[in-house]
């Protein structure tokens, strides 16, 4: 698998890996296959982040820590200590984001993204500002549905990372992919399109509208 493959390459070259996870649904179903191939992996040498964060309790369905505990956090020996949630429930969004920034590694070492109906990866979402943003690592963002207020990396996150994974699936995906692999390059319209140089992981589904070889199931 590409993301255990990724893991142990990074231990055995660095002695540690530096994984962002992504959010919303379709990770759900790797994460717990990544969870099954619990002997394959090195977690103790394993220091998780997050991409993305919506303005929620740590406890609440819609919370991307939430969904990745679930489905992986808590059935893997990673110590807890090396799991960092983004705290985008925080009362003071701005202080939290220079905290995430602070705690960030130079380089994820694997970054694993998604793709929103709307172009938007991470909580970038399109036209907005947090796209133009070139120093910070992490910023408030404004998301266009409930829960609204976010965190998100920002473009130079994706930039720097060893490793990205962008993880599609779903017929609803399809015309989006479409726009993003073969449409003109405008990241300010398209976040997903700053992570053209991602393997690209796509279900038949959300392939649906590429060339025959554009996409793997
Ligand atoms: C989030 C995300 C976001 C997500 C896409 C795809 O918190 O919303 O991290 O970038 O990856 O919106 O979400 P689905 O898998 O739910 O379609």
């Amino acid at each position: 698998m590409w993301i255990a493959d990724a893991i142990a390459a990074a231990v055995a070259q660095r002695g540690t890996c530096a994984i962002a996870l992504s959010g919303g649904s379709t990770p759900r179903a790797v994460y717990e296959q990544l969870a099954r191939d619990e002997l394959s992996v090195p977690w103790e040498h394993l220091e998780v982040f997050f991409g993305d964060e919506r303005c929620v309790p740590p406890d609440d369905p819609a919370s991307n820590y939430h969904m990745a505990f679930d489905a992986l956090l808590r059935h893997v020996p990673i110590p807890r200590a090396r799991v960092h949630r983004m705290p985008a429930d925080s009362a003071d969004l701005d202080a939290a984001a220079r905290a995430y920034d602070a705690l960030l590694p130079e380089r994820f070492d694997v970054l694993l993204l998604g793709l929103g109906a709307d172009g938007h990866t991470a909580s970038l979402f399109p036209g907005a500002p947090t796209l133009d943003e070139r120093e910070r690592r992490v910023v408030p963002a404004e998301g266009p549905t409930a829960p609204r207020r976010r965190l998100t990396i920002t473009p130079p996150v994706i930039a720097a990372a060893r490793r990205t994974a962008m993880i599609v699936a779903g017929a609803e995906k399809a015309e989006i992919v479409e726009r993003v692999l073969q449409g003109p390059f405008d990241p300010h319209a398209l976040p997903a399109q700053l992570a053209l140089g991602a393997d690209w992981f796509l279900d038949r589904d959300a392939a649906a509208r590429l060339p025959q070889r554009g996409g793997r199931a």
